[in-house]
């Protein structure tokens, strides 16, 4: 893409509050306009100490904590921060009733005692490098979308390769802006990442699924990691041997906290946003395909919720899977809301209009974008059933769990189908399928399944269209509940898939034999009832729909990069490093109600209570609280504080990402939005939309006052 003109004077830029917090911008990217609005909110470093590949800079402590999450690092001994309920799946995997680290915490007093965790990765950028005008090399406007895209593929396959052999780093080339923009990646991944340290669930997930995505907010969402590497402070796989990692730049701590209007920014991996869509396709989020998908997960918690009460035992099987299926089904109802409340359809309908005028009158030879926006219409129109079928299919079939249990098993008999089966590749999904056995029935109860089976499979027939049915539904007589149940208690007294026993059978001496006791299984069955109606229903028209779709976005945002030439667009969330900036701010989240920008410790002994698992408090830190015992990590007013809000934009993956004030020194780890404002994936609003952080005091007060591990402050740079 060629370079965006930036006509407009900073003055204009401001007086139209173009920005206010909005943006999730590209590091190397960041350019004087960004810096100079930095600067005006408050920001007193420069944007080349952020990202440049002259000398360290802040880019260098930031990293990609799995697959999902972000981490900075805050010692010049390759530690790590990132939030509990990113190291959470860790943890539980160390713990055992012995050494139970999720609920006690666990902490590291020595190097020797940190924790191997294989498998857990963590990647760091080395450069970027836009390498647009090389992916597109050969691409031409004849191309029919299939044939440009794998032209591309091809292009930046071969950029990648060179790249790789030439640097020694991976190297990966993405996309940006829908397609128009694309740029080289070089990373590296650590494979020696151990555990650190990690505050019991009490206090890392204190206030649970009851205060997920809601301000106001008392968590401890932190844990500590370590970055282990060879010798030549290279990555390595895991070995006793291995040293800590010596960065190029840590983070210094500030214990200054943050007041009101602060100038602060966010560094991390934001996975996915869509700013850019038409009205049609933020209708068909937030009121075709959220409704459905919230209703469906409502059943299900409503059942879990039911025998979690009055089970202590299911009530541990399901809390993880509790928590997953509450995540979405709560965000999703914020995002419907949040859109609905500041009339997003509406304010994209009006901008549809506008640039439809434009493009009548800016139209030419080479451009004209007249036929856009009826081309979106008619597009979405047809994608709608197509999303919704796989919106049941997935919330619906899947959430059965008797049902994505016995789907696990299809690799294992087409495996076996082929004509040449290979024996090893068979050994390895025995040797997995057995695992992944015995981890469903560890946490599998088969009444809440029967009854969600059920709830599911009514709300199925009674919601979707016969032709967008899988055949499975067609053959029930659906006439009735009683008649849905008996279909239900058929199929799950019938399959051996809710049997760990005959599963483990099974899958024992596994041979071609066996096969025929899977394929006809009646829950399998449903499996490839699915698959069957997916095949030669849906899948090859969602092909051809997303392609258009995707050709007509990548001209959309072209063009409306072309009709705003005097704005800086930032480009969506793609799991690359972003830099959103903003302030520290509270925020009305409706009439009448003020929400102030901190918490403190305080409200988390006003939340105490015993009845409420998630409003437990800990002992040791109600006796801390009655001493006030809070060292130099208290404020100025002797209060401790523990989170706070800001507009910073960022979404699911900037968990974990550090939070810096106007000096790049880091002063808390976003973890979470608050509930008004989840609608930032789809548009932004400056009134309704904060980042939650928690407050680096608060974490450092309970590594050094709760946990005495103060060696692990030690280590760090703080500023006083
Ligand atoms: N809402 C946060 C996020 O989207 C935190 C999720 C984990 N916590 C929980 N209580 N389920 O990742
Ligand atoms: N909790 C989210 C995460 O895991 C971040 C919250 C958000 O979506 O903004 O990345």
């Amino acid at each position: 893409m060629k370079k965006i003109v930036f006509g407009l004077s900073l003055f204009l830029l401001f007086a139209k509050g173009l920005f206010a917090g909005e943006g999730m911008w590209i590091p190397m990217l960041l350019n004087s306009l960004n810096e100079k609005e930095m600067q005006a909110m408050g920001m007193r470093i420069s944007v080349d100490d952020i990202y440049s590949v002259n000398h360290s800079s802040l880019k260098d402590a930031i990293v990609l904590f799995g697959s999902g999450c972000t981490a900075e690092i805050v010692s010049d001994q390759g530690l790590l921060f990132t939030n509990h309920h990113c190291g959470f799946g860790v943890i539980q995997k160390q713990s055992s009733l012995e050494h139970d680290y999720l609920t006690n915490g666990f902490w590291a007093m020595n190097k020797s005692e940190e924790l191997p965790n294989p498998g857990l990765t963590v990647t760091m950028l080395m450069e970027m490098e836009d390498v647009t005008d090389f992916a597109l090399t050969g691409v031409a406007d004849v191309m029919t979308e299939a044939q440009r895209k794998e032209k591309i593929t091809v292009n930046c396959k071969a950029i990648a390769d060179k790249a790789r052999q030439r640097s020694g780093f991976d190297a990966e080339v993405r996309s940006f802006f829908q397609d128009n923009q694309y740029f080289l990646l070089y990373t590296q991944t650590f494979k020696d990442i151990r555990l650190v340290g990690a505050p019991p669930s009490v206090i890392g997930k204190f206030g649970g699924d009851t205060d997920n995505w809601m301000w106001p907010r008392h968590t401890g969402d932190f844990s500590m990691f370590r970055i282990y590497v060879g010798n030549d402070n290279k990555p390595a796989d895991y070995d006793v041997a291995n040293v800590p990692y010596k960065p190029a730049y840590h983070l210094p701590i500030s214990l200054k906290g943050v007041e009101e209007g602060d100038f602060t920014f966010v560094m991390g991996y934001p996975a996915r946003t869509s700013e850019y869509l038409p009205s049609d396709a933020m209708e068909l989020i937030t009121e075709k395909s959220n409704p459905h998908r919230i209703q469906l997960r409502q059943s299900r918690l409503d059942i879990f919720g039911k025998y979690a009460a009055t089970d202590p035992k299911v009530r541990l099987q399901y809390a993880s899977k509790d928590a997953n299926v509450a995540n979405g089904w709560k965000k999703m109802i914020g995002e419907s809301k949040g859109i609905r409340r500041m009339n997003g359809i509406e304010i994209k309908q009006s901008e549809e209009i506008g640039f439809t005028q434009w493009a009548l009158a800016n139209k030419s030879e080479t451009a004209n974008y007249t036929g856009l926006i009826p081309a979106f219409e008619k597009a979405y129109t047809q994608l709608e059933p197509l999303k919704i079928a796989t919106d049941f299919q997935a919330e619906a079939g899947m959430g059965i769990e008797l049902i994505s249990f016995a789907s696990k098993f299809r690799l294992l008999v087409d495996e076996s189908k082929k004509a040449s089966a290979d024996g090893k590749k068979m050994e390895e999904l025995i040797k997995s399928l057995k695992s992944q056995t015995t981890s469903f029935f560890k946490d599998y109860y088969q009444p809440i399944d029967r009854e969600v089976a059920t709830e599911l499979i009514s709300y199925y027939i009674q919601n979707q269209p016969v032709e967008f049915r899988p055949g499975f539904l067609n053959s029930i007589n659906a006439s009735s509940k009683n008649t849905i149940n008996d279909y239900v208690n058929q199929l799950f007294d019938k399959s051996l898939f809710v049997n760990e026993m005959a599963v483990n059978e099974l899958l024992t001496d596994f041979t071609m034999k066996k096969v025929k006791r899977i394929v006809n299984d009646p829950a399998y069955q449903i499996v490839m009832s699915m698959k069957e109606f997916t095949d030669n229903n849906i899948s090859k028209s969602l092909k051809i729909l997303n392609g258009s779709i995707d050709s007509l976005q990548r001209v959309y945002m072209k063009a409306q990069m072309e009709m705003h030439h005097d704005k800086l667009f930032y480009p969506d969330a793609n799991f690359s490093l972003r830099v959103a900036y903003g302030n520290v701010k509270g925020f009305y989240p409706a009439d009448g109600v003020y929400y102030d920008y901190y918490t403190t410790i305080d409200g988390i002994i006003e939340k105490d209570n015993p009845e409420i698992l998630d409003y437990q408090v800990d002992t040791k830190l109600k006796q801390l609280y009655i001493n006030k015992d809070y060292g130099r990590f208290a404020d100025k007013d002797g209060r401790l504080r523990v989170a706070f809000a800001a507009t910073n934009q960022t979404t699911g993956g900037n968990s974990g990402s550090p939070v810096l004030n106007a000096d790049g020194q880091m002063v808390g780890i976003n973890f979470d939005r608050c509930w008004e404002g989840t609608m930032s994936d789809l548009m932004y609003d400056p009134n309704m939309c904060r980042n939650i952080s928690v407050d680096v005091r608060y974490m450092l007060f309970i590594i050094d006052k709760y946990a005495g591990a103060g060696h692990l402050i030690n280590e760090m740079t703080l500023i006083e």
